[in-house]
């Protein structure tokens, strides 16, 4: 390897706008602050606006902005993409992250009003943010990260919404692919088991919960460890950045090895 052919050591969105939805904590909050780390305007987008505030409380120059909306809402999704717009101009990159993990139950025992709004959360909140982002994203030969789920591939118990929720965001992933080449790539990643809040407060109040986690972790071959936040932000900044040139249209598992087998 010659000098000119050492890779750069460059910021990998130095010069690109994104809107990160349910970045109020958790995976999103990960993804958001690595894109703003390699040179992104990030655009932090969530229902919890609380949470929001709290999060990025902490000053990041002008290269940040926080939208409470909810992403399963029409106009809220329309008014989150302006302002996106409104403050960097463009969107470049969009990575839906916000999802809800719906009830733990089997198909009879599921309430219909729950099976309804993990779709309205988890399907159709990425179909809303991707179908309002696609002109900037277009126009600006952008990029999609969705974020489903192991569940999204492999059948697991007691998830009637959530498994099916996901793995409508993988199919709509592909058909965005397809629909938008050569223009827009659209990639989704499939993480295992991570630890946020979606896992740790479910778990609140749990009798054993330190051995209610590790068996969590322990569906992953790898590591035997629950993920953390980061390690599923760094396979969704591959995707967002213009390494991935070539990638398009598929679902990456990120899952310590969990759907391998
Ligand atoms: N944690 C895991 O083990 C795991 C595994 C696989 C996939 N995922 C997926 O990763 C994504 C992030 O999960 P997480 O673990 O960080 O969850 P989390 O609950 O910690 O964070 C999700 C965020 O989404 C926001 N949100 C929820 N509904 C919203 C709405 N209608 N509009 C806007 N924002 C909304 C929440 O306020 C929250 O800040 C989700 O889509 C989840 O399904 C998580």
């Amino acid at each position: 390897m010659t000098t000119d052919d050492r890779p750069r050591r460059t910021a990998r969105l130095g010069d690109k706008v994104a809107l990160v939805t349910g970045a109020a904590q958790g995976i999103g909050a990960a993804v958001a602050g690595l894109f703003l780390a390699e040179g992104a305007r990030v655009a932090c987008v969530d229902l919890n606006a609380d949470r929001l505030r709290e999060t990025w409380r902490e000053p990041h120059d002008d290269r940040m902005i926080t939208i409470a909306a909810d992403v399963s809402v029409e106009r809220d999704v329309v008014r989150a993409v302006t302002a996106t717009a409104d403050a960097f101009g463009t969107v470049d990159i969009l990575v839906n992250v916000a999802g809800v993990a719906g009830p733990q139950s089997a198909a009879g025992e599921t309430l219909v009003e729950d099976w309804d709004q993990t779709q309205a959360v988890n399907l159709r909140g990425t179909f809303l943010t991707v179908k309002h982002c696609l002109p900037h994203l277009v126009e600006r030969r952008g990029s999609i990260v969705n974020i489903a789920s192991a569940l999204a591939l492999v059948g697991w118990p007691q998830e009637t919404a959530y498994g099916p929720s996901k793995a409508g965001v993988v199919q709509f992933t592909r058909g965005v692919a397809l629909d938008y080449a050569p223009y827009v790539r659209s990639n989704c990643v499939c993480p295992g088991a991570v630890r946020t809040p979606m896992i740790t407060e479910v778990l609140e109040g749990h009798p054993d919960r330190e051995r209610a986690l590790a068996e969590y972790g322990s569906i992953h071959p790898l590591t035997g460890r629950l993920a953390e936040p980061i390690e599923i932000a760094q396979a969704v900044l591959f995707l967002a950045s213009d390494d991935a040139s070539f990638v398009t249209g598929v679902a990456l598992p990120v899952d310590g090895g969990f759907t391998a087998a």
